[in-house]
């Protein structure tokens, strides 16, 4: 079953999984919340004030997680906290600062939650945007495998040496690579139907498989092999490989030329930051960590110490995230009308420092809900 096409899709990412989320009429969406540490406590309280401002009927269920939680709680992901994001529709979150060096009892709750819920697929949408410091002509995204690789959690030392172990999976491969196959098809109709595309500049969706199978043979083998085995169930999709030392470069000289790339955990983690780069930085780049059911959104930007408590934090890589959010609820005109009033800010004002302005998240959070209106 496919979305149906919807305008300014690019930014666009559905559910793994197009089933309803719940029926609306029945009781409101419940939409957990997660503000985490530093910033996490600026930009969620925004988002949750735009998610507000759509009208639709909405639930919250605040929740913790954290360095600060871990603390208090001596957990950083609390058991009443995994209840909620189990229960949730959806959840909303914010960033959580982890400790460079190992502290006992901590485990970083976002890698918690995506292996405990089985959100399997990190979606990173990256589109040129109306900022400088934006390159053009960039509309790409990333499918990162977000349950196994090297993050699988299987590490061991004895002090003097120290092993991680990489696992891949044919099952895992298999379900990463038929999303990534599948959010081409969608994301080529979206294209179509927008607005600023050329007559017949009919485009022809293509899925980049990342890898390094030459020297990771046993691991990226596989994830190689099952990758082109699930590619010719979507002959309408154009499809290649690619190094990922190559990959990395290729989207610094021409990132144009990408649509979906395909790949591993930590792969994809290297990978994302860098395209977020390109187009405007962490202040704007939105992900999401799916599974069959669940929904995970969150900005990409970390908890920023730095500008912490100062009230200028760019709340805009969180709208997006509630965009991507109020698609996976099925809400996608909500969601494009949302893009497009983040879009409109982008274009006139108000920004935040980090892309050159002066304003204050709250400014601008008002300057996108009176957009939206
Ligand atoms: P960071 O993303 O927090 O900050 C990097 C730089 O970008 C800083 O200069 C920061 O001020 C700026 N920045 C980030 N988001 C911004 C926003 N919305 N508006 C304006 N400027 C923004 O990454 P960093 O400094 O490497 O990590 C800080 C903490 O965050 C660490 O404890 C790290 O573990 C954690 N982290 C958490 C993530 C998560 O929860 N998903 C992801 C990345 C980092
Ligand atoms: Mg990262």
């Amino acid at each position: 079953m496919m979305m149906a096409p919807r305008r300014g899709v690019p930014l666009n990412v559905p559910a793994a999984s197009n089933a309803p989320i719940h029926d609306v009429r029945a009781r409101p969406y419940r939409i957990c919340l997660i503000e985490g540490d530093g910033i996490g406590h600026e930009v969620i309280p925004a988002g949750r004030r735009l998610l507000e401002a759509t009208g639709l009927p909405l639930e919250f269920i605040p929740a913790e997680a954290g360095w600060e939680t871990f603390q208090r709680y001596g957990t950083a992901l609390p058991e009443e906290t995994l209840a909620a994001v189990s229960e949730a529709d959806a959840t909303l979150f914010g960033a959580v600062s982890s400790p460079l060096q190992p502290v006992a009892g901590y485990k970083s709750p976002i890698v918690a939650l995506r292996r405990q819920l089985d959100l399997y697929a990190n979606l990173r949408p990256v589109r040129s945007q109306p900022v400088p410091g934006s390159r053009p002509g960039i509309d790409l995204l990333i499918v990162r495998e977000n349950t196994e690789g090297l993050y699988a959690g299987r590490e061991r030392s004895d002090g003097s040496e120290a092993v991680t172990e990489r696992v891949i999976t044919r099952r895992g491969s298999e379900r990463i690579a038929r999303l990534a196959f599948r959010l081409a098809q969608e994301r080529s109709l979206g294209l179509c139907a927008r607005p600023d595309a050329h007559e017949g500049l009919a485009h022809r969706p293509l899925v980049t498989i990342v890898h390094k199978a030459n020297v990771l043979r046993a691991t990226c083998g596989l994830f190689r092999e099952v990758a082109f085995q699930v590619a010719q169930e979507f002959p309408e999709v154009r499809v290649e490989e690619m190094l990922v030392d190559t990959c990395a470069m290729r989207l610094i000289t021409e990132p144009e030329h990408f649509d979906v790339i395909v790949t591993t955990n930590l792969f994809g983690d290297i990978l994302s930051d860098e395209a977020a780069a390109l187009v405007g930085g962490l202040g704007l780049a939105p992900s999401a960590n799916v599974g069959e059911r669940q929904g995970l959104f969150e900005p990409v930007h970390g908890s920023a110490p730095d500008i912490a408590g100062k009230g200028i934090a760019n709340p805009m890589a969180t709208f997006l995230a509630v965009a991507m959010l109020l698609d996976h609820l099925g809400e996608g005109c909500m969601a494009a009308r949302v893009r497009e009033a983040v879009d409109h800010v982008l274009r006139e004002g108000p920004r935040t420092p980090d892309l050159g302005g002066d304003a204050r998240t709250d400014e601008v959070t008002e300057a996108v809900i009176a957009a939206l209106r």
